[in-house]
């Protein structure tokens, strides 16, 4: 498509979905569901004035609350620039104030509120104080954007899903109160209501119990900051007073400030307690709460013994003494059987209650849980293995591998939240692997977050009224402060705030590149250490079988650049004199592009190189030979099927995007046959390396051609170098180029050092 014809239907999309200039130009996140713009804009007072008509309860809410909150507000009786009315009954009003400690789902409706600015006078109304108090983050934003000048409009607003989260993960690194208030200040601005904290995993415990003080007293400090150093000194832990003591913990005094805190902004806390998996800091303080096989290392405790359920409704019983929420999670991820298996309590269990083995096993914990918290008045949350082995009654699941526990969980009438990790998990890679601080695995973009919808159409609404909302999760494996751990949650949990609040008809990715460029310097500016947004240009490619060509497009992630490029040029580096992108190249056969993004005339990163290839093996027949097979076990990694190496549709920096080839354990061989001799002058294939989920690049690759299909020559070989292959994450094209010659047949061979994870997209051959 030209450009010009983008711009167009750009242009009826947004007015379609009724973006009025005056919005847009006020830039607000997350986008409101209904606006009716007039002319003319409103110069607030230094102080405002208001009225209200809340309860002397909510009011002293507020007023803890003000101080906190951008523009200066003063009570007054009588005539006031802004007045606050709750239009609820009382009954509404104070279930929207218990609903900002216990985090009781609220009608969609309770949460929205409507704001009219006019001249002089605004005017705020909303059932509860929960939708009052979003009113009042949206004025702000619109003041804090035009600089204490706000449009002259009326906004209707309301969210999409109840629940719009961030988790984080402060086993693996401990953060402090002052760290988690700071954000509550920031998430709140964006509606975010709920903050999941992952307060204990193999790494530390987080919370002081009472009943168990060795969780603390030992658990909560390891001998080494650095995870794979601690797995080096068998991950053992000490006293604090160690002088290589590590972590940290939170007291119930703690945990009263921060929920109180949190409730004044209308955020949840929801602390999760993992169980049965992710427990090797229970085993170790409590050793007699682990199975009864050999000892050492092992991340489950035994479900056989009476003990750990017992340690579990004590440390759930202090749990529910400290957090008002009324839904407390209990993990249920990743538990290995492999201790279950062999220790004598677990089968007697199994036994007993006549369980179909393991993951009966896990399913009965989880179930037992459920039902003590239950008889609390209090329901679960748990990972989507909960599924495994049957689901508790009452379970809220929460999808994280893919979207399809979330959906079988659905269709079975649970509530979900949805947190996939390719598009909600803020550990992974935000930007070029290579130009980022180590983090987990494939790349989660800024662009992967907001395209992501939680309940898209085709879920339908008898099965979509299930999905309650989304959540942005941040493992804190790689994430040792708080300033990288702000580096990983913003700009990300804003666009989750967008895709949690926003109509999918309110939501434009154009529009939101405009205000996100905008917002994230205000982030910066705030204190926070934001990703400032890629310096890099990005690059898309769309094949066109029918036409034989691939469509190659670039763009930013900002939206004050812009893209100057050389195309099969020598000139690698684009100056300010290199031509501007302006529209998606047409490719017939081959292009190198080198392109660089200029901010004000300034050159910032360094140039993108993009490939592009309508090539000769697009669209011929590939088999894949004897003892080579790509990994099917997971749907992920299969590149889309047997043609996926020659389809035209290439990997892109992240290898979890559904387009990579995986192979596991086994090697590479596949035999392209171009249909008849053809002159061909390159042979390669591209590879992704990602240590630290044991994908390499091959060890070596071997090309062969053959006429016939019989007798095969030895074309070239290829290897990474030592510098590539100790990359943490790299992408490298592998194979040959050279003299044209005329064959039928490729053979393509790629070993792998030893056998693990490999992938590959795609073979290009020109
Ligand atoms: C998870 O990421 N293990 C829930």
């Amino acid at each position: 498509m030209k450009f010009s014809k983008l711009l167009i239907l750009l242009a009826l999309a947004i007015s379609s979905s009724g973006f009025s200039q005056e919005l847009r130009q006020f830039g607000i996140i997350p986008y409101p569901e209904h606006e009716t713009p007039q002319k003319g804009t409103y110069k607030l007072p230094t102080e405002i004035s208001y009225t209200t008509n809340y309860t002397a309860e909510d009011l002293k809410d507020l007023q803890q609350y003000l101080p906190n909150y951008p523009l200066k507000l003063k009570a007054q009786q009588g005539k006031a620039v802004l007045e606050i009315n709750l239009t609820g009954t009382p009954q509404d009003i104070q279930k929207g104030r218990e609903a900002a400690s216990n985090g009781e789902y609220l009608p969609l409706e309770d949460e929205g509120y409507t704001l009219s600015i006019a001249r002089k006078h605004i005017k705020i109304e909303s059932p509860t104080t929960r939708g009052a108090f979003y009113a009042l983050q949206t004025l702000a934003k619109l003041a804090e954007d035009g600089k204490g000048i706000v449009p002259i409009t009326t906004i209707t607003d309301k969210p999409r899903f109840k629940y719009r989260g961030l988790h984080l993960d402060v086993s693996r690194h401990f953060f402090d109160i002052d760290f988690l208030k700071k954000q509550i200040d920031l998430l709140c601005t964006y509606k975010i209501n709920r903050i999941h904290w992952h307060l204990t995993d193999t790494h530390g415990w987080r919370l002081e119990i009472p009943a168990y003080p060795k969780l603390t007293e030992l658990s909560a400090w390891r001998t080494a900051s650095d995870i794979n150093e601690w797995a080096e000194k068998k991950s053992t832990f000490c006293t604090k007073d160690d002088s290589q003591a590590y972590g940290g913990y939170y007291t119930a005094d703690d945990v009263k400030e921060l929920v109180e805190y949190a409730r004044l902004r209308h955020v949840t806390i929801i602390p999760e307690i993992e169980i049965p998996g992710h427990s090797w800091e229970v085993v170790s303080a409590y050793p007699e709460l682990s199975c009864d096989d050999e000892p050492g290392y092992r991340n489950e405790v035994c479900i056989g013994n009476e003990k750990t359920f017992r340690f579990f409704e004590t440390v759930l019983d202090e749990v529910t003494r400290l957090f008002p929420s009324h839904y407390i999670h209990i993990g249920g991820d990743e538990a290995s059987r492999m201790h279950w298996k062999k220790c004598s309590l677990c089968q007697a269990r199994i036994k007993e209650e006549n369980l179909n083995g393991e993951d009966e096993l896990q399913s009965y914990i989880i179930k037992r849980m459920e039902k003590y918290l239950n008889s609390k008045g209090r329901n679960i949350i748990g990972w989507d293995e909960i599924l495994d082995g049957g689901l508790a009654p009452n379970a809220t699941v929460m999808s994280w591998r893919g979207t399809d526990g979330g959906v079988k969980a659905a269709k079975m009438k649970h509530n979900v939240i949805m947190t996939p990790n390719v598009h909600c998990y803020f550990d992974m890679y935000q930007d070029i692997p290579e130009t980022q601080p180590k983090a987990f695995a494939y790349v989660v973009s800024l662009d992967n977050v907001y395209a992501y919808d939680p309940a898209p159409k085709e879920f339908g609404e008898e099965f979509g009224k299930y999905i309650l909302g989304v959540q942005g999760n941040t493992w804190t494996e790689w994430i040792a402060s708080g300033s990288h751990a702000e580096y990983m949650i913003y700009p990300r949990i804003i666009a989750i705030s967008e895709v949690g609040w926003s109509q999918m008809n309110r939501r434009d990715a154009e529009n939101f590149k405009e205000r996100i460029t905008r917002e994230i310097k205000r982030v910066l500016h705030k204190g926070y250490n934001a990703f400032p947004l890629s310096p890099y240009v990005k690059s898309k490619q769309q094949i066109d079988r029918e036409n034989k060509c691939i469509e190659l497009s670039l763009s930013a992630e900002r939206s004050d650049v812009q893209i100057h490029y050389t195309m099969d040029s020598e000139d690698t580096t684009p100056t300010i004199n290199s031509p501007i992108y302006s529209e998606p190249f047409i490719v017939k056969d081959s292009v190198k592009v080198y392109a660089q993004l200029f901010e004000n005339g300034t050159p910032i990163g360094t140039p993108l190189y993009i490939r592009a290839d309508y090539h000769k093996a697009i669209g011929k027949s590939i088999t894949y030979n004897e003892k080579c097979d790509y990994y099917h076990k997971d749907k992920r990694y299969t590149g889309g099927g047997d043609t996926a190496l020659i389809d035209g549709i290439r990997g892109s920096i992240s290898y979890a995007d559904g387009k990579w080839q995986g192979f596991c354990p086994n090697n590479m061989d596949v035999t392209i046959d171009l249909g008849e001799v053809t002159g061909v002058h390159y042979i390669k294939a591209n590879f992704a390396q990602c240590k630290n989920v044991g994908a390499n690049l091959p060890e070596k690759v071997e090309i062969y051609g053959s006429v016939d299909g019989k007798r095969y020559m030895l074309i070239a070989t290829d290897e990474p170098t030592e510098e590539e292959k100790l990359k943490e994450t790299t992408f490298k094209e592998m194979g040959w180029t050279g003299d044209r010659m005329r064959i039928r047949y490729i053979r393509y061979q790629a070993k792998q050092a030893k056998p693990q994870y490999m992938f590959c997209d795609e073979i290009v051959i020109q």
